[in-house]
């Protein structure tokens, strides 16, 4: 929620469409116009499908990397989520007894209901570990259609890329005919206007974005460049969806985009300043009650949790967390009026002011005291 709640550009957009008409079945003006300015925001976007979830985009960019270059196997990261559907949900997040050898770690479903013969078509490899990467398409000569990667994990420790990784990725991916798909679910329209793939300068072949996209909309956008995207206009690949352009949605998307992109997409000066003030303001807070908070984060996105690590690089050194007295933190949070994500993960919105962000500093000050060291 970018823009906050209830933002009331965002509202009367919706409004206005939603009195003229719900889902036309066929393109309509404010879809192309949505279409234009996300292209001229997303480095990889040249053309766009809209959808309704993260989840669905993500499966119609795997479906897409493996229709143009009729492989089968994809790779995914250890400790990264792409959403619920079958070909993705596998080692988000394996404990210690599951997680396997470090280099090659185990697949490790997260869901019962799923099929061996779909979990062989994925390699789980560690992130930020180019090296692995290279192995596995050596191992895998010909076969691997796509890598698909958040560009920070967000999901797990907000762990930014290390240097040289993405940038990694792109060239192997490049070599060998792979589709690199960044899912920028979270990072899309939050690190920068062009999300991750604008603020560390990789350009990923496909793209998927959904969250702060609409502001609280339901709707979530694959984009990609030409070549690979024509195989969907032309229906060789199927994406499909009844719903997957609702006016409500669509006019919510534009709004929040016009919003983000008016004046220079001066916002995230203010989004960035704010998630510095209340980055600074929670790790002062934590140490002065003997706490070690380890903050990690770009913007308005960061992760917070109890560790005696100076830096989170990898899905294992997140198991260094001490979860259960996050837990207590953030009952002791709640019970004083603030509301955080038990596992770590906080957003800031636009609408949050510099007093929300004292004010929260100022409980997370009591929080920190009572619960203890
Ligand atoms: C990085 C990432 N990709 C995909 C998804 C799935 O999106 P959705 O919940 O809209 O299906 C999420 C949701 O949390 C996500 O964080």
């Amino acid at each position: 929620m970018i823009l906050g709640h209830s933002h009331p550009e965002v509202l009367s957009a919706v409004n206005e469409a939603m009195a003229k008409g719900q889902l036309y079945a066929g393109q309509f003006a404010d879809e192309v116009h949505l279409a234009e300015l996300i292209c001229q925001s997303v480095p990889s976007a040249e053309l766009i499908r809209l959808g309704l979830s993260g989840s669905e985009s993500d499966q119609a960019a795997i479906r897409l990397a493996r229709g143009y270059t009729a492989r089968d196997l994809i790779i995914k990261f250890e400790g990264h989520y792409h959403g619920w559907l079958d070909h993705v949900v596998y080692s988000v997040g394996p404990s210690p007894e599951q997680a396997g050898p470090v280099d090659s770690p185990n697949r490790v479903p997260i869901s019962t209901g799923l099929l061996d013969r779909d979990s062989e078509c994925v390699i789980v490899l560690p992130w930020n570990d180019i090296d692995a990467v290279t192995s596995a398409i050596e191992r895998n000569k010909g076969r691997i259609a796509a890598i698909i990667t958040e560009p920070m994990m967000c999901n797990n420790g907000c762990i930014p890329p290390k240097d040289g990784f993405l940038q990694g990725l792109r060239r192997i991916c490049d070599d060998n005919e792979i589709i690199l798909i960044f899912d920028e679910v979270i990072t899309g329209f939050r690190l920068s206007l062009g999300g991750a793939q604008e603020h560390f300068g990789v350009t990923p072949d496909l793209s998927v974005f959904g969250k702060a996209f609409a502001n609280g909309f339901p709707v979530s956008v694959l984009a990609g460049r030409e070549k690979f995207m024509r195989l969907v206009a032309e229906g060789k690949v199927l994406h499909a969806g009844t719903l997957n352009s609702q006016t409500p949605c669509v006019a919510a998307a534009l709004a929040t985009l016009r919003i983000l992109s008016s004046n220079n997409g001066e916002i995230y000066g203010r989004l960035n300043a704010s998630g510095e003030r209340l980055r600074v303001g929670l790790a002062e807070a934590a140490t002065k009650a003997g706490h070690r908070l380890l903050i990690q984060g770009i913007g308005p996105v960061f992760h917070t949790g109890f560790s005696d690590l100076s830096a989170v690089e990898t899905y294992r050194d997140t198991w260094s967390y001490d979860t259960a007295k996050y837990t207590r933190f953030a009952d002791e949070l709640l019970a004083r009026g603030i509301r955080v994500i038990g596992r770590g993960i906080w957003y800031i919105s636009a609408a949050h002011t510099d007093d929300d962000i004292d004010h929260t500093v100022s409980i997370a000050e009591e929080a920190f005291k009572a619960i203890g060291r």
